[in-house]
């Protein structure tokens, strides 16, 4: 009987960890989208898409499609569904391993003023106009139509919806990883001086914060939330290696 696994995602790691336990042979893997991205990219594996309704649908979920091991694998900040499956796992008495990508660590030069969330991010920009690269995703940028005194540079996959209302406004669509010497180029052309983003950590997504630190221009970083301590491993390559010690060696089960 192969194992059957559910892994909650969005992100490349969860992707990769995917494939590295579907590889495997001894394993059914789904792997779990919120739907957040109209046109998400091919994961490798079957996936499920949308919300399961809480913790109790989460539990029926694990109940119903007999799932023998849970992986979170999502965003840092999709702290909702992490705390879904902390308490889902109790209910259900189904394992949970969960994937915590580190996030970045302040070095010299960086200008970072760190904020609780996104309406603490608006206050710090201040009351005088300045030209704002917005790096937040489309969940969370609502907040910055109180501060309407600013350019804003704003980059998501999707567009927001429903569209901003902001006067001084450019979009851009777009996927990442994005390269340090673009988003040097792209900070300067638009004359960027506040940059707002979230501490996702990983190497996708920090050109933009070695781009800052080399023309010294503020960060206004909205910290992480707290998530569930369960156990966990910082990269795929160890998360891979705890499932391992659940699933037991591939030869052992003649496969
Ligand atoms: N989710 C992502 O893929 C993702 C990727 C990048 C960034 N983020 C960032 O994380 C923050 C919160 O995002 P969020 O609203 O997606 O997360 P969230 O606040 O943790 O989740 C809200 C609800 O969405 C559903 N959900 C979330 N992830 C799911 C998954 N993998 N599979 C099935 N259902 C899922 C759950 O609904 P039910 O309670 O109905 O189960 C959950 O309660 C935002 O700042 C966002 O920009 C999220």
């Amino acid at each position: 009987m192969p194992h059957k696994i559910l892994i909650l995602g969005g992100t490349a790691e969860a992707r990769q960890v995917a494939g590295v336990l579907a590889a495997r042979g001894d394993c059914d893997v789904v792997l779990s989208l919120a739907g957040r991205i109209g046109n998400p990219i091919g994961q490798g594996v079957p996936v499920r898409i949308g919300g399961f309704g809480g913790v109790e649908g989460l539990a029926a979920y694990l109940k119903e499609t007999a799932v023998g091991l849970r992986i979170d694998a999502t965003h840092p900040y999709a702290a909702r569904i992490s705390a879904n499956a902390a308490y889902a796992a109790d209910e259900a008495g189904v394992p949970l391993l969960a994937l915590r990508r580190p996030g970045w660590e302040r070095t010299d030069g960086d200008r970072w003023t760190e904020v609780d969330d996104v309406a603490g991010a608006v206050r710090v920009l201040g009351g005088a106009p300045r030209h704002v690269f917005l790096t937040l995703g489309r969940q969370d940028v609502h907040a910055f139509e109180a501060a309407p005194q600013h350019y804003y540079l704003m980059r998501s996959v999707d567009p927001v919806e429903p569209p901003l209302a902001l006067p001084n406004l450019e979009t851009i669509l777009a996927r990442g990883p994005f390269e340090t010497a673009d988003e040097l180029a792209l900070l300067e052309r638009r004359g960027i001086d506040a940059l707002v983003s979230k501490n996702s950590g990983g190497a996708a997504t920090y050109g933009k914060i070695a781009a800052a630190r080399a023309l010294g221009i503020e960060v206004v970083m909205v910290r992480r939330p707290a998530l569930p301590e369960v156990p966990s491993a910082p990269t795929v390559h160890e998360l891979i290696a705890m499932a391992g010690h659940w699933l037991g060696p591939v030869a052992a089960r003649g496969v």
